[in-house]
């Protein structure tokens, strides 16, 4: 992870169902107002680490049906597959730890021999992670057995209930903790351990998350059973971890609050933007800002006044350009004025915008190159473009904002439009 030269502000190692994202939450909004706060005050010095006991096939489906932020490394199969960046690159030394003791054959031969136990499906079958669904009742007796009988076979193994539902049998060494201490671990060799680490769960397999030393944690309102039951045992005590009043990712922007790790307040709770005090010029928050108000826009949640069309083209540089993905150059002000027709015409739909990794480097002493992906999910549709946009502080106060100089996108590969699509920014 070299993309930070310093210790990250803030590590925020988030399970992803039921805790990042809301399954009961059609609209998505706690995750959008997450995604908001992140791109806006966190991205360029803080690290987002997604854990979750989803296989790699299964977290990139999810990652296509919820408007999820890429994080900056990836943890999945319970602890087990560690992956960094956008490529995600894996961890091969976490692969090579896991081995000991392991052996998955034997796990699968003595697991065979227990009627309750169902098997889950092939692809969250993993190197290092047998898994079963097994009844609730069932679920202590079960684990108490197969870990004296595979002890007698010569594993150590872990063997982890989460969800009401689900039995996964793993190496000793491995776990959601195990990995995130496993990175700690890495981030002080490299003396960038994280000034603070947020972890945030919601059940069984999230436990270990709550023993890693230093860290603090949030259960989110909706936490299983097993969670609150596991806390009540090992972890009342203790002042760092807290059971969140919300739901989910509003839980962790509660935590944030709480153990006051930054910012906590989302730029999708502030009505209107502009009124937004800064002390330095932000690029970052020029962006997050200016999309907001595009989604609103659409939606018709702000008032259809030309006088927002007039502050838009006061940031707007007068030669200034727009490249749109499909190659055709604009000026920008002509991308102002075509705003005008579109007011409203989202409202009342599912239409959501939101940006990812933004990513601002300052290129000379009154100008920043800011690097994001822009999403735009209209009903079924949903579209992104890489999206380059120069900034610049030349002749403006920080109170004015800074100028948009140029921006160029192009179509994320995987998610350009099939046919002509209607894309204005
Ligand atoms: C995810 C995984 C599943 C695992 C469960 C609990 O749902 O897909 O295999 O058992 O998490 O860790
Ligand atoms: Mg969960």
């Amino acid at each position: 992870m070299d993309r930070l030269t310093e210790n990250a502000n803030l590590m925020i190692v988030s399970d992803l169902d039921h805790t990042m994202v809301d399954h009961h939450d059609l609209e998505n909004l706690s995750l959008l107002r997450f995604n908001a706060l992140w791109e806006e005050n966190y991205r360029s010095n803080s690290l987002l680490v997604f854990s979750t006991g989803r296989s790699p096939t299964l977290y990139k489906e999810l990652r296509k049906e919820k408007p999820m932020l890429t994080p900056d490394i990836t943890i999945m199969s319970v602890g087990t597959e560690i992956t960094y960046g956008n490529s995600m690159e894996p961890d091969n030394g976490w692969v090579e730890y896991l081995n000991q003791k392991w052996d998955r054959n034997i796990v699968f031969e003595e697991t065979s021999k227990i009627s309750e136990l169902t098997l889950q499906s092939k692809t969250e079958q993993r190197p290092h992670k047998a898994s079963f669904y097994v009844q609730k009742d069932k679920a202590e007796d079960i684990t108490r057995s197969l870990s004296t009988c595979l002890k007698g076979r010569g594993l150590d193994v872990k063997i982890i209930y989460s969800g009401g539902m689900d039995l996964d049998i793993l190496p000793q060494g491995a776990g959601k903790g195990q990995a995130l201490a496993y990175l700690h671990d890495k981030f002080k060799a490299e003396g960038k351990l994280p000034k603070n680490t947020l972890v945030c769960g919601d059940s069984g397999n999230d436990a270990d998350l709550f023993t890693v030393p230093d860290v603090h944690g949030v259960m989110v309102s909706n936490a299983q059973e097993e969670l609150l039951q596991w806390h009540s045992i090992y972890a009342k005590n203790n002042p760092k971890i807290i059971h969140a009043k919300e739901r989910c990712a509003a839980g962790i922007i509660q935590a944030i609050g709480h153990f006051n790790l930054g910012p906590s307040i989302s730029p999708r709770d502030v009505t209107d933007l502009s009124d937004t005090k800064l002390e330095n010029f932000d690029p970052a928050y020029e962006v997050v800002k200016f999309y907001l108000f595009y989604e609103r826009w659409r939606l018709a949640e702000v008032e259809n006044s030309e006088l927002y069309l007039e502050n838009l083209k006061a940031v707007c540089s007068k030669s200034g350009n727009f490249v749109h993905p499909s190659g055709i150059e604009k000026q920008l002000h002509d991308c102002v004025d075509s705003l005008r027709p579109s007011y409203g015409d989202k409202k009342g739909q599912p239409f959501r915008v939101w940006v990812d990794q933004v990513l601002p480097v300052q290129v000379g002493s009154d100008s920043w190159l800011v690097r994001f992906k822009k999403w735009e999910q209209s009903g079924g549709e949903r579209l992104c473009c890489l999206t380059t946009a120069l900034l610049s502080s030349k002749d403006v106060t920080v109170a004015d904002g800074l100028t948009w100089v140029h921006v160029h996108q192009t179509w994320l590969k995987e998610a350009g439009p099939s046919s002509d699509a209607e894309w204005l920014f």
